[in-house]
């Protein structure tokens, strides 16, 4: 199949490199020169683990290409996906639509034959019936179908995820666009993956609940943690005894210092606004985003009762910056709440990342950014873990308290255990667990 892949960002890249990783023929389109550029020389303008090899074979294999212009790419095109970004509207939280109306009225200009024109961005519901008509008014002659085709792909697994996935949701009714989209994703058919076929608008909130429903099942343990801390249980315990019963599942029962990234905090603000709007209100998931905004905010408090109530003066070394290990993305990271809040109480704060601090350098104030986690630490008056990168899981913990001006750590991802600090020397607070 030869699709156009409009947009080749996190989604629209990983997807287009997957698609050509399984024999179709994908021109991704960008309106960034630079970028086009960077990836028409092999280089890749993201942080993904294993992308770069996956979009060098595509292109080595003359089944990956890169464009500014999308006409020859659509006008070829099979399946026109739109990747492009949704963020979150500034004031009021909907998702802003702008860029994917844009692509639909550039994608009927040059459309020509049956042509499958599907929404891969996250988009609320009713935002295919809009790209449709946007279309239609265009074109009223085109032989087009507009069809839903969210995606699931975590920042750091999201080759794996596309592969990989649970399941493939497709929303349309046109019978035509379902075989594009059944030999669109033939590999994954071939090995059994359940690809779900629904109406549109159905396919675009399966999307935002599946989302929504993973920020709460955070959300939940991030409070039973809380309520461990008070009655001295152990959260990692309880999510273990809670997670075996198959109907909830292990996986998302990581207490933490709260959900980040591109994703969660967008679509579950665009879920609430969407239902506000449709006079349903999803007040759970409203209470989601009030509990998760504080949680980012409270966790400076637990480092600074940490410090015995002050850290005013004193130097504290953060470890890790982005939202979650394994990329460089900051965005609704904890740590851009966390810090500032640190700095108002009067510390000095050093940091490390494995990869965001190119993407951190110009997002707090007067940080030292360091090479390495001893360094970072060094002289420092307590020790601060808030993304769980593999870098951390093994520190030499006396190398670091003899490089400490004390030796405390305040772990947020619960990556140590109260036993090995104590016997390392630590004063060491965790995330729902008895000292
Ligand atoms: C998420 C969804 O998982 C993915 O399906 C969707 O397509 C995009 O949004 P992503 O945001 O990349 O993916 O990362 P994810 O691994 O889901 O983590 C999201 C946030 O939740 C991170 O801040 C992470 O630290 C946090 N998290 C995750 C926890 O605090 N605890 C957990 O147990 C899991």
């Amino acid at each position: 199949m030869r699709v156009a892949m409009i947009g080749t960002g996190y989604v629209g890249l990983v997807s287009g490199a997957c698609f050509a990783d399984f024999g179709h023929d994908v021109t991704c389109v960008d309106k960034d020169a630079a970028k086009v550029e960077t990836l028409n020389s092999g280089g890749i303008p993201i942080y993904e683990p294993g992308l770069d090899l996956l979009v060098q074979r595509g292109v080595r294999e003359g089944r990956l290409h890169f464009t500014q212009d999308l006409t020859d790419a659509v006008r070829e095109a099979d399946a026109v996906f739109i990747a492009v970004g949704t963020p979150s509207r500034r004031g009021d939280g909907f998702a802003d639509l702008t860029y994917v109306y844009a692509a639909a009225k550039e994608i009927a200009q040059v459309m020509d034959g049956h042509t499958v024109v599907v929404t891969k961005s996250t988009v609320p519901v009713g935002t295919g019936d809009e790209v449709e008509r946007i279309i239609r008014e265009a074109r009223p002659d085109a032989d087009f179908s507009v069809v839903s085709n969210p995606e699931f792909l975590r920042e750091g697994a999201a080759i794996d995820d596309f592969k990989r996935p649970d399941r493939v949701v497709v929303g349309t009714n046109d019978e035509r666009a379902r075989a594009v989209m059944t030999e669109l994703y033939r590999p994954l058919y071939l090995n059994e993956t359940p690809i779900i076929f629904t109406a549109r608008r159905t396919s675009e909130l399966i999307k935002y609940a599946a989302n929504a429903f993973l920020a709460m099942k955070i959300t939940f343990i991030n409070e039973i943690a809380d309520l461990c801390d008070k009655l001295g249980a152990n959260v990692q315990e309880v999510a273990r005894g809670v997670g075996l019963d198959n109907r909830i599942g292990r996986k998302f029962l990581n207490a933490g210092p709260g959900y980040g990234g591109s994703c969660f905090p967008k679509d579950t603000l665009a879920l609430v606004r969407t239902a506000q709007d449709a006079d349903s209100p999803v007040r759970l998931i409203e209470t989601v985003v009030d509990i998760n905004d504080r949680r980012k905010r409270d966790m400076a408090d637990k480092v600074i009762a940490a410090c015995e109530g002050d850290v005013d003066g004193k130097t504290i070394a953060i470890l890790g910056l982005t939202f979650k290990p394994n990329t460089d993305d900051m965005r609704e990271a904890p740590s851009l709440e966390i810090i500032p809040a640190l700095q108002k109480a009067g510390a000095r704060v050093r940091a490390f990342d494995p990869a965001g601090t190119v993407e951190a350098e110009h997002l707090f104030q007067d940080v030292e950014f360091t090479s390495g986690p001893y360094f970072c630490a060094e002289g420092a008056d307590a020790l601060v873990i808030i993304t769980e990168w593999n870098e951390f899981r093994a520190l030499d913990l006396s190398r670091l308290k003899s490089t400490m001006k004390a030796p405390v750590m305040v772990d947020l991802r619960n990556i140590y255990s109260p036993e090995e600090m104590s016997a390392a020397g630590f004063t060491y607070t965790s995330i729902g667990r008895p000292d």
